[in-house]
């Protein structure tokens, strides 16, 4: 595959996968909203409809589109994903200023689908300018983001639980805590760098995360689908609990990914940073 063809793919994939992501972050947000809140719900509204229709053309172009098209709905993507940012970090605003009493987005929420937007954000600008990470910083960023986005939604998934669900919620906080640890410890990586920066130290660091990541998608799985059967008590919308099963899923694929490209290197126990 050429660099051309490869940026195309990639792109694509990027795009597909988080446009949706934020056409239904729009929808989570307007449902959080108060009735007389009608100018959010419209903005909610109108974002919801922009990825709507960036995700429609994203997945109507091919691996052949020429390049330069890419690039260009790059940039325009770019554009909505920033506005959208705003938008998130407004809403946080008004939430933490106690200015939309008694709505239903936690400010949590709220800071976490500013974050993906913010790195959606970046993942393009870094498609555009062919500006890549090198791997080993790569690994340990990406993990330091995805810990923190699954430590939140074992968070999310015990506080949206009726209280009533014991069982249930015991085992998310479980996976809340199993997280934030894992999360420090990829800090810990993070602090140590570059000398912590070995094939072995890498590839530990991601059997790690990826044991916890798949057990933790399971139990999404399990929700997703208790919540879809209507089986257990809870004010989760059946979306948000696939939504956060899949980006499970995306950070599994992306753990894969630098897995064999950290072990398809000639170089062993040495450092990367070189
Ligand atoms: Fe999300
Ligand atoms: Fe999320």
């Amino acid at each position: 595959m050429g660099m051309s063809d490869a940026f195309v793919a990639r792109s694509l994939e990027e795009v597909r996968f988080w446009s949706r992501i934020m056409k239904e972050h729009s929808l989570f947000l307007r449902l959080g909203f108060r009735c007389e809140d009608t100018s959010l719900i419209n903005e909610a509204n109108h974002f919801y409809a922009i990825f709507e229709s960036i995700e429609a053309r994203a997945n109507a172009f091919t691996g052949g589109t020429d390049p330069n098209v890419i690039k260009r709905f790059n940039d325009e993507v770019h554009n909505a994903v920033s506005h959208i940012w705003l938008f998130k970090r407004k809403v946080l605003g008004l939430i933490l200023t106690c200015k939309l009493p008694g709505s239903n987005n936690f400010p949590l929420l709220v800071d976490h689908v500013s974050r993906e937007a913010n790195y959606f954000r970046n993942r393009l600008t870094e498609l555009n300018t062919g500006t890549l990470e090198p791997l080993p910083d790569a690994i340990i960023d990406e993990n330091v983001f995805f810990l923190r986005i699954m430590a939140d939604h074992a968070k999310f998934i015990s506080h949206l639980l009726d209280p009533s669900e014991r069982k249930l919620i015991d085992q998310a906080n479980h996976f809340s805590e199993e997280f934030d640890k894992l999360l420090f410890q990829a800090r810990d990586l993070e602090s140590m760098r570059p000398q912590s920066q070995t094939v072995p130290l890498l590839d530990q660091f991601l059997d790690q995360n990826r044991v916890s990541v798949k057990s933790l998608r399971d139990f999404k799985k399990t929700a997703r689908d208790l919540i879809e059967a209507c089986r257990i008590k809870s004010i989760i919308h059946p979306l948000l609990a696939d939504h956060v099963f899949r980006e499970a899923e995306h950070f599994l694929f992306i753990i894969d990914m630098f897995e064999r490209s950290l072990t398809g290197r000639p170089f062993q126990a040495e450092r990367l940073d070189a």
